[in-house]
């Protein structure tokens, strides 16, 4: 591991995928290394199931005869927690994430599960040439830990890859209700690691798992980002917990 004192995101999600990669996707204790077993991996693959379900089902009622089958994406896939159940649903499925340790896990779980219509890149470059085709996009508990220019320009790009009526699926921090003092000391956090460290350790943590960040986003500059991409309708589910205020935004492009 190359030694660090500000948080790098990406080098970040890396330890989390070679250490500890169902935790780095659903934060219990019972997904760390070490803990999990035959029955707590099947009730997280079966939370991708519902989470799945659950979309497909807002996309049904809120954007009618949108939902095409061929051609769907997940953007920050993980070990493939939702890759799977959307590889059942659509005919290919392109999963992106970031983090070779991730990606590996990812290609070994579709493996295992017989899953052949997938496949795995690190960033949305190598489908530029398939802009303007996807049928569906999604990406869950990902952009929180992507600063907001970046994951703007990002947003961008998956709407480009959409298909006239296709939807996106993006789930995004848009508020968070802290104290100030708290906020600094978040910020620091990200730029000064050893307080993550003394952080990790007053939560109980390992000293040195890494930073996962925690960033908000505008969705009135997200809104008007993509509008002149040809986003007219939107539908967003709000929830909030702990002062954290989520909304699960689904976009579709004219
Ligand atoms: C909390 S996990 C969520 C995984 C998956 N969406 C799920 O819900 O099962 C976040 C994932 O996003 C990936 N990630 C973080 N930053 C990324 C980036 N800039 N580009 C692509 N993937 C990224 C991480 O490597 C990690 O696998």
């Amino acid at each position: 591991m190359k030694f660090r004192l500000s948080d790098n995101s990406d080098a970040s999600w890396e330890t989390f995928g070679k250490t500890n990669p169902y935790y780095g996707v659903l934060s219990a204790d019972k997904f760390r290394r070490g803990n999990i077993n035959d029955e707590t991996l099947k009730e997280f693959f079966q939370s991708g199931e519902i989470h799945v379900d659950q979309t497909l089902e807002l996309v049904r009622s809120h954007f009618p005869n949108a939902l095409g089958r061929a051609a769907a994406l997940d953007f920050g896939c993980g070990v493939g927690r939702l890759v799977l159940p959307l590889a059942t649903r659509f005919q290919h499925v392109v999963g992106i994430d970031i983090s070779d340790a991730y990606i590996a896990e990812a290609v070994s779980n579709c493996a295992r599960a017989g899953t052949t219509n997938v496949e795995f890149f690190k960033t949305l470059d190598a489908l530029q040439p398939r802009r303007g085709t996807f049928d569906f996009a999604h990406s869950y508990i990902t952009f929180i830990h992507i600063d907001f220019e970046r994951g703007r320009k990002i947003i961008e790009d998956i709407v480009r890859l959409l298909r006239p009526g296709g939807v996106a699926a993006l789930h995004i921090m848009f508020r968070r209700d802290i104290g100030s003092a708290r906020r600094v000391l978040n910020r620091l956090r990200t730029t000064f690691l050893p307080l993550n460290w003394i952080a990790n350790v007053l939560g109980g943590r390992p000293a040195f798992e890494p930073l996962m960040q925690a960033n908000v986003y505008s969705l009135d500059a997200l809104l008007s980002a993509l509008h002149p991409l040809g986003v007219r309708s939107s539908h967003v589910e709000v929830s909030h917990n702990a002062g954290n205020w989520h909304a699960y935004l689904f976009v579709q492009k004219d």
